[in-house]
């Protein structure tokens, strides 16, 4: 079915205006992918699926078009983009290879042959032809090949790499569906690609070749340490989220301030032991419905089981099996959201462990919780 759903709204200083949504399924993706590649190739904002969460895409070769997705978002200035290609070969036109040292001219090209289209993306020294705004003024600029077939055919559609952010108001979760983009930007953008939900679930690792010394991430992401190590074959400089501290923070991407990736409720993220993180979570559950605030939980199904069976149970949004970070990465967002939409006013979790897309799971729920992980 051609669905399309037009709707108005005022947001702040933003131009107000009519977000139209297009379904990109497997029978009419293409009429969609070309009416939005006209849209960006004319200079306006389209909103578009990725592996990982929805972005929202601007020529990246037009200052214009990208000053456009900071207004929409509300997005701070100093917080560049990443742009999108849907080829490797494209890597040349978005960065400089000629002032890429040797050694990460290499490590790209393995990581490119092995990661990409995929969550990854690499800071390498920027073109001439992307301009300042997109890089928030930076000497290097951030790369990514997106694995979802909408997403490369617009690309490809435009015949320009596209800068695209998440598509969520600055500070405030990144979406997984195109409902979640409308939440945030309806009236704001002037299109939304929409293909269901994203399978990967958290953005890409963000990994920095640009610098003498080894690879860093600046991001984990979809991508896990784990297998960037296996291909390269050499140790990746520690997240700089990793550890609950302030620790490395000058190292960390412009944008990973502490606290982003933010419901509008407070977290409270619960660290230790499994039973004895258990009894604190029904116990704090308990407590805060006693004093009347209606409380959330974001809950693998394990402790979902146990804290349902409660007189006084939260409302329980589940992330799938403890030991399946993968479906919890798929799930985290979209569970977030949806007791955000409940009216809750605290969201109760688990820690969880660093193992593979584990770490970017437990860096999101830091940060969403303003970095205060409460040990039990
Ligand atoms: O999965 C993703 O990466 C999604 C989809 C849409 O591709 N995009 C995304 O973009 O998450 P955004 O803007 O929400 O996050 C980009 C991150 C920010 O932390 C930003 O500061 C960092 O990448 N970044 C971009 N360019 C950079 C640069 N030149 N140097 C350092 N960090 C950079
Ligand atoms: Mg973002």
């Amino acid at each position: 079915m051609h669905l399309e759903q037009p709707s108005r709204t005022t947001l702040g200083d933003c131009p107000v205006g009519v977000t139209t949504i297009l379904a990109a399924d497997d029978r009419n993706a293409e009429a969609a992918i070309q009416r939005a590649a006209q849209i960006i190739r004319a200079g306006g904002l389209v909103a578009f699926p990725t592996e990982t969460v929805y972005g929202l895409g601007a020529n990246a070769l037009s200052a214009e078009a990208v000053s456009g997705i900071y207004r929409a978002k509300r997005r701070a200035m100093d917080d560049p983009c990443i742009v999108h290609i849907a080829d490797p070969g494209d890597l040349a036109r978005v960065a400089d290879l000629g002032r890429t040292l040797p050694r990460a001219a290499r490590r790209a090209a393995a990581l490119a042959a092995a990661f990409w289209p995929g969550p990854l993306s690499i800071i390498l020294p920027r073109a001439a032809a992307i301009p300042d705004i997109v890089t928030a003024g930076r000497p290097t600029v951030a790369v990514r090949m997106p694995a979802h077939p909408v997403a490369l055919g617009l690309i490809r559609a435009a015949g320009v790499p596209i800068a695209a952010p998440s598509a969520n108001l600055f500070m405030h979760t990144s979406p997984t569906t195109a409902q979640h983009v409308l939440d945030d930007l309806d009236g704001a953008i002037d299109l939304i690609l929409d293909s269901g939900s994203t399978a990967v679930g958290v953005e890409s690792t963000v990994l920095d070749l640009s610098r003498e010394g080894i690879p860093t991430v600046l991001r984990p992401g979809g991508l896990s340490v784990e297998r960037l190590r296996a291909v390269l074959g050499e140790e990746i400089g520690a997240p700089a989220t990793t550890g609950d501290g302030p620790g490395a923070a000058g190292m960390a991407a412009p944008g990973m301030l502490e606290k982003h990736y933010a419901p509008r409720a407070e977290m409270m993220v619960l660290d230790g032991p499994e039973e004895a993180v258990r009894s604190a979570l029904a116990q704090r559950a308990a407590a805060l419905r006693a004093q009347g605030t209606r409380v959330g939980a974001l809950l693998s199904d394990e402790d979902a089981q146990a804290l349902a069976a409660l007189p006084d149970a939260p409302v329980i949004a589940r992330l799938g099996p403890a030991r399946e970070p993968e479906i919890m990465a798929r799930r985290l967002y979209a569970g977030l959201r949806e007791l955000e939409g409940q009216g809750v006013r605290v969201i109760l979790a688990r820690m969880v462990g660093p193992a593979g897309v584990g770490q970017a799971v437990a860096d999101r729920l830091r940060r969403a919780a303003g970095g205060r992980i409460i040990r039990v």
